[in-house]
């Protein structure tokens, strides 16, 4: 078993030092040892946003603070940070949220109440405009099971209507003057100085067969007693711009980007303007607050959404083992159901995107049960340029229909050079059909997976290209060749990114 170690941390008003055994999760060490029961454990997966907390970090001379999952926080994250609970968030009365909730009925049991104004204060914190639009989609990754969520939209407008407009840098000390946080905020940053720095990522041992975990928020769903005997490597995810870089022919990106910071970058905005809605569905925020890049693609998930986006925009990885690297394409990377071309040593470093031509359009589809927090049953993204009504190239990838992320080389090389027609893509669809090789899971029936992808390979282009196809009564048929089940389905869960 790995030693245990010592970090030292702020929790809410507290200098805490805390003995932490290397699998340990947030949620048990705020809950049980230091009695913080105002973070409540639900689901314990990730799902429903109970265990919600603010993670502060420094990073250059002020803190950020993000909204996280506590229950999938390794404790040896929190080491140097500023940790904050509901507890931390108390002042001699309520605070302008708490009292908008209040008055608005917007609490019944109480139970997700906790995570949803952490989730708030975060967006207060960060959001560049905030507004009650943009305030109710910050909490939707907390699940309410109460009060059909009508209340708790209530109270955000209630809330807007109590605060002046959020603006500038400062935003910290606004919250303060507001009462939305406590006087205690200002002091954080003098404290932080005062204790332990994140301690950087252990040296490899080649020999050992390292865990890398950096965002933690896959490899802490399962059981950790599981990983307690596990030669755990912890790395710092990237939760800000530091690192991105803009070349010539590529977007060069750390692997341990967070999906967030994938979001906000606006090198990306400049590049896939649509990227950053498309990336909203890839989970919750609190989720893109820690998951990484690297981490989703080495998770080997067959339905991985970032792995798939990254695919059909045509991605390369880097990867390293100490100071060895050595560089691949994305697609040669998924060798078969989890085994992935790189020794047990070896993390991916960066991640490169091609930058896109010009006309080259993006475009990704989802299915899945709940919008923003949940698993794809099938989901595709494609690369496409068709500038005169003829696609001179195409990068088609799909997930959930193979046991990898799957490229789709055969149907992206048969698009080559046909014109945007019904014909071509019925064709393609045949392509399409012999390249994948889905199973009946909880997710649905094989035949389902198949209409689905189908359907959704058809999305792409009406989304894309609606003048082509929109009125065009061969494409409707071509849509319409689907059982009637099928299609209740796709039409209920289909989400469009
Ligand atoms: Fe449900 Fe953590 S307990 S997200
Ligand atoms: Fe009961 Fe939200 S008030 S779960």
């Amino acid at each position: 078993m790995k030693a245990a170690r010592m970090i030292s941390c702020m929790v809410n008003r507290k200098r805490v030092h805390l003995e932490i055994s290397p699998a340990e999760i947030t949620l048990d060490l705020l809950r049980k040892n230091l009695r913080l029961t105002g973070v409540k454990e639900g689901c314990r997966e990730g799902d429903c946003g109970a265990c919600t907390i603010l993670l502060g970090e420094r990073r250059d001379k002020g803190i950020t603070y993000a909204a996280v999952n506590s229950c999938l926080l390794p404790a040896d994250a929190l080491n140097g940070t500023h940790v904050v609970t509901i507890e931390g968030l108390n002042r001699d009365g309520l605070n302008p949220i708490q009292e908008a909730f209040l008055e608005e009925g917007a609490v019944q049991c109480g139970f997700c109440t906790p995570g949803i104004l952490l989730s708030l204060t975060a967006f207060l914190i960060n959001a560049p405009d905030p507004g009650p639009e943009s305030a109710a989609r910050a909490i939707s990754g907390n699940i309410c099971r109460c009060t059909g969520y009508v209340a708790i939209r209530r109270a955000i407008d209630r809330l807007f209507q109590s605060i002046p407009k959020l603006s500038g840098k400062d935003r910290i000390l606004a919250l303060i003057k507001l009462g939305i946080l406590p006087d205690y905020f200002s002091s954080i940053p003098t404290e932080l100085d005062r204790i332990a720095s994140p301690t950087p990522p252990d040296r490899v041992d080649s020999d050992e067969n390292p865990v890398y975990v950096a965002g933690g928020t896959d490899l802490f769903v399962h059981p950790t007693h599981d990983l307690k005997d596990q030669p755990l490597v912890f790395l710092s995810p990237t939760g800000g711009p530091d690192g991105i870089r803009v070349g010539e022919s590529f977007l060069e990106l750390p692997g341990g980007l967070t999906t967030e910071a994938l979001k906000q970058a606006p090198e990306i905005r400049k590049f896939w303007p649509r990227l950053p809605e498309m990336l909203e569905l890839v989970s919750s925020v609190q989720i893109r607050n820690r998951a990484t890049i690297a981490g989703n693609i080495v998770n080997a998930s067959p339905i991985g959404d970032i792995a798939i986006l990254l695919l059909a925009m045509g991605a390369e990885i880097e990867l390293m083992e100490n100071e060895k690297k050595r560089r691949i394409p994305l697609r040669k990377f998924f060798l078969a159901y989890k085994k992935l071309a790189k020794t047990p040593a070896e993390r991916l470093s960066r991640i490169f995107i091609p930058r896109p031509g010009p006309g080259m359009a993006f475009h990704f589809e989802k299915v899945s049960r709940r919008q923003h927090l949940d698993i794809a049953s099938v989901n595709t993204a494609i690369g496409i340029s068709a500038p005169d009504g003829t696609i001179r190239e195409a990068h088609v990838a799909a997930g959930g229909v193979a046991p990898v992320p799957l490229f789709l080389e055969k149907t992206s090389l048969f698009l080559r050079d046909k014109s945007l027609e019904p014909a071509a893509l019925k064709a393609a669809l045949v392509v399409l059909d012999s390249e994948i090789s889905p199973i009946s899971d909880m997710r649905g029936a094989e035949r389902y997976k198949r209409r689905l992808l189908r359907n959704l390979f058809l999305s792409h282009f009406l989304t894309l290209f609606p003048g082509h196809f929109e009125r065009n009564p061969a494409f409707r048929e071509l849509l319409s060749v689907t059982d009637s089940q099928c299609k209740k389905k796709h039409d209920s869960h289909r989400r469009k990114g």
